[in-house]
C-alpha cells in the first residue's frame, strides 16, 4: 500500500494541506466503521509508539494507547520521571534513541513557552513521525476529532454554519490555550464561520489570530471576535465554550488566576443555549468543570455531543497513526 503521509510529523494542522486533512478525516470515518463492524484493521502490526506525557490525560492517552492496540501495535506510556529527560537528557538525544527503537513518538507537553519548542526539537532529530498530543500552543488531535464530529452531526453540510469558540469561567488553575488556537485555525479553513468570544484579558496569540484570519479569507468563511458571550451565542449552530488561561496577557500564573475570578458569569447554561439556533450542538473537549464552565442541564442535555466528540478522539488518533507510522 502506498502511504504518501508516512513519516510526516503532525504538530499543527496548519502544516498539513487541505487534502491531507481530508485524507485524515476519511480514514477516521473508515476506521470508525471497521470498529463498529468488528472488522480487522491491524494496519500497524508489530509497530511501536512511544507516548511521552508531561501532563495528565484521559482521552488522549487512551485514544492513542487503545488505538495502537486495535491497530495491532503497542504503545509505551512514558512520563518524564521514567525517562532520562528528568536528568537533563536533551529532547534531540531522546529523539535519536526512541526513533531507532520504534515507529512513532507522540508527546503532550503544555508547559507555557516550552511545550511546542520541545516537540519541535524532538521532531528535528527524529527519523520517525512525531505527533503532537497537545502543547502550549496547539491541540491538533482535538480539533480534527471536533471537525469530524461537526460534519457527522450536520451530515457534512457545514459551510456557512456558525461556530462560537467562547471563553468560560473555571476556577483554580490556568488551562492551556491550545484548544481555542487549534479550533479557530481548523474551523476557519473548513467552511465554518468562527466567532471567538472572550473577556479582554483572555486574548489568543496574535500570530495565531492572524493565521485564522488568513484561513478565513482564503476559504471564504467569516472570522470575528467579540467580548460578549450572549451576543456570540446568537444564532450559533455549534457552541464550543471552554476555559483557557490569560498567559498571553499575564505571564505570571498567580496573577493570571486572579483574572479568571472576575468573570464567574461566563458559563454555558440553558438561557444561553436558547440564544443559539434551535438545532445547535454543544461541544467541549473535556474534562469540563461542571457548574463553572457549563451547567449539568446543558452538558447532559439533548444538544450535547460531548461523548461522540470524545469517542472520535479514538478514530482520529488511529487514522493519524495509521497514515503516518
Ligand atoms: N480533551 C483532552 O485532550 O482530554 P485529556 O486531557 O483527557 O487527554
Amino acid at each position: 500500500m502506498s502511504k504518501p503521509m508516512q513519516g510526516r510529523h503532525f504538530i499543527t494542522t496548519q502544516e498539513w494541506a487541505d487534502h491531507e486533512i481530508e485524507m485524515l478525516l476519511e480514514t477516521s470515518s473508515d476506521l470508525k466503521r471497521k470498529f463498529y463492524r468488528d472488522e480487522p484493521h491491524a494496519l500497524l502490526r508489530d509497530k511501536t509508539l512511544f507516548m511521552m506525557f508531561y501532563e495528565q490525560s484521559t482521552r488522549t492517552r487512551n485514544s492513542f494507547e487503545a488505538g495502537m492496540t486495535q491497530l495491532g501495535g503497542h504503545a509505551h506510556d512514558l512520563t518524564p520521571d521514567k525517562l532520562q529527560v528528568s536528568h537533563g537528557e536533551t529532547a534531540e538525544d531522546t529523539a535519536r534513541v526512541l526513533s531507532r527503537m520504534g515507529h512513532g513518538i507522540s508527546i503532550r507537553n503544555c508547559n507555557w513557552g516550552q511545550g511546542n519548542k520541545f516537540i519541535r526539537s524532538v521532531a528535528e532529530m527524529s527519523t520517525k513521525p512525531v505527533l503532537n498530543m497537545q502543547c502550549d500552543l496547539y491541540h491538533p488531535c482535538q480539533a480534527v476529532a471536533d471537525l469530524m464530529t461537526i460534519r457527522e452531526k450536520f451530515m457534512n453540510e457545514v459551510r456557512g454554519r456558525k461556530i462560537v469558540v467562547s471563553w468560560t469561567y473555571a476556577p483554580s488553575y490556568v488551562r492551556p490555550i491550545s484548544v481555542p488556537h487549534s479550533e479557530i485555525l481548523l474551523m476557519s479553513r473548513f467552511g465554518l464561520d468562527v466567532t471567538l468570544a472572550h473577556p479582554p484579558e483572555f486574548k489568543l496569540k496574535p500570530e495565531i489570530m492572524a493565521q485564522a484570519e488568513a484561513n478565513a479569507k482564503k476559504s471564504g468563511t467569516k472570522f470575528e471576535v467579540v467580548d460578549d458571550m450572549d451576543a456570540a451565542f446568537e444564532g450559533a449552530h455549534v457552541v464550543y465554550p471552554k476555559s483557557w488561561g490569560c498567559l498571553v496577557h499575564e505571564p505570571d500564573r498567580e496573577a493570571a488566576v486572579q483574572h479568571i475570578e472576575k468573570y464567574p458569569d461566563w458559563i454555558c447554561n440553558e438561557e444561553r443555549m436558547a440564544l443559539a439556533d434551535p438545532n445547535a450542538i454543544y461541544m467541549h473537549p473535556l474534562p469540563a468543570s461542571r457548574g463553572a464552565e457549563v451547567t449539568d442541564a446543558v452538558i447532559d442535555g439533548p444538544q450535547s455531543v460531548v461523548w461522540d466528540e470524545a469517542e472520535n478522539r479514538l478514530h482520529t488518533a488511529k487514522a493519524l497513526m495509521a497514515l503516518t507510522m
